[in-house]
């Protein structure tokens, strides 16, 4: 606040390690919002406990995982705030008062929710804090009166949820909240090494930014490609293709994508060289990165003090934040 830059909110739950579709989906353009921006970003442990309640036992080595990741990608802590999302009990406070008024049918029909309820396997039967998941996500947004709210494409209608909650909060206590926008990157989604629409953790489908070098390699190899294409002669496709939608993402040489694309097509050139090629150019990308992340490997320590200096930072200002808010709401501060 005290910088007086536009407010952004953002986070990941930590589930583990983030792969290459997290990259592109997120992690780049935050590292490029963060000079424009007085970045805020939490790790959602709470929304974790919405599907995973009874798996805390992995949470602390999943939140340090996945911070090493993002300073790693050079998301940076000097510039942002990194939080632990529970150890502010600002949040789920503000959560409970914008649970007042928000509809039960409302949140019903966030779409997420039945992709929930379906991957859980729970039918009616689905809790409280699951019902709860945008509204808590409110609460993450609103408790830092963020402007901005990068998010993947399957988040955009907690978003908008959270603008409908700040519209009735201020038509309710009195003008406080602003409206914040939504950001989708423009890849917000990435195929799978299968083919599969999404790479996700789930479909075993990743390439992590972790990954060794003859990680990668396997990965890539075994890739889903053109299965039309049984030898190097036939002519291939390449609209599509997911290994070469990875060379496009991944391989910053055009000239060589471009004469790999127009070999392929005609039937001159094999599976081999064009995902050996990838296989480069993916592990010249991760290459500082996986430097940058056995730096923080060796030092666990300066990764817990991050996360519990921009905690205070958050919790400090989420304190503010939340006694303006009550006082807007004019409850009875004894
Ligand atoms: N629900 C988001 C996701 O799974 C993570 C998240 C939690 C978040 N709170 C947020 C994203 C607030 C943006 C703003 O991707």
């Amino acid at each position: 606040m005290a910088k007086g830059k536009p407010i952004l909110v953002t986070g990941d739950r930590p589930t583990g390690r983030l792969h290459l579709g997290h990259l592109v989906g997120s992690l780049n353009n935050r590292i490029k919002f963060q000079d424009d921006y007085d970045c805020y970003f939490l790790v959602a442990d709470l929304h974790m406990l919405t599907t995973h309640y009874d798996k805390v036992g992995e949470v602390e080595q999943n939140t340090l995982e996945m911070v090493m990741d993002w300073l790693s990608v050079g998301m940076d802590p000097e510039k942002s705030t990194f939080y632990v999302q529970s150890q502010i009990p600002y949040i789920t406070e503000l959560y409970a008062v914008l649970a007042m008024f928000c509809g039960v049918p409302r949140a019903e029909r966030i779409p997420t929710l039945k992709e929930k309820i379906q991957d859980m396997g729970v039918g009616d039967n689905y809790s409280v804090g699951l019902l709860g998941y945008p509204v808590l996500m409110a609460a993450d947004i609103l408790m830092f009166k963020a402007e901005k709210v990068p998010v993947g494409d399957d988040q955009l209608s907690h978003v908008e949820l959270t603008r409908e909650l700040a519209r009735r909060f201020n038509h309710l206590y009195g003008e406080f909240f602003t409206e914040p926008d939504p950001v989708i990157s423009e890849t917000s989604r990435l195929v799978g090494t299968d083919g599969n629409r999404k790479m996700s953790k789930s479909l075993e489908n990743c390439i992590y930014l972790s990954d060794s070098v003859k990680d990668v390699e396997g990965r890539v190899r075994s890739m889903y490609t053109d299965p039309k294409r049984i030898r190097a002669d036939i002519p291939g496709t390449v609209e599509g293709n997911p290994v070469f939608i990875y060379h496009d993402a991944f391989n910053t040489d055009i000239e060589e994508v471009d004469d790999l694309k127009e070999r392929y097509s005609t039937g001159n050139v094999g599976d081999v060289e064009v995902k050996k090629k990838l296989a480069r150019a993916i592990n010249e990308l991760l290459e500082p990165i996986r430097e940058r992340r056995s730096f923080y490997e060796e030092r666990l320590d300066d990764v817990r003090d991050i996360l519990r200096e921009g905690t205070k930072r958050a919790k400090e200002t989420a304190a503010e934040n939340m006694d303006a808010i009550i006082t807007k709401m004019g409850l009875y501060k004894p």
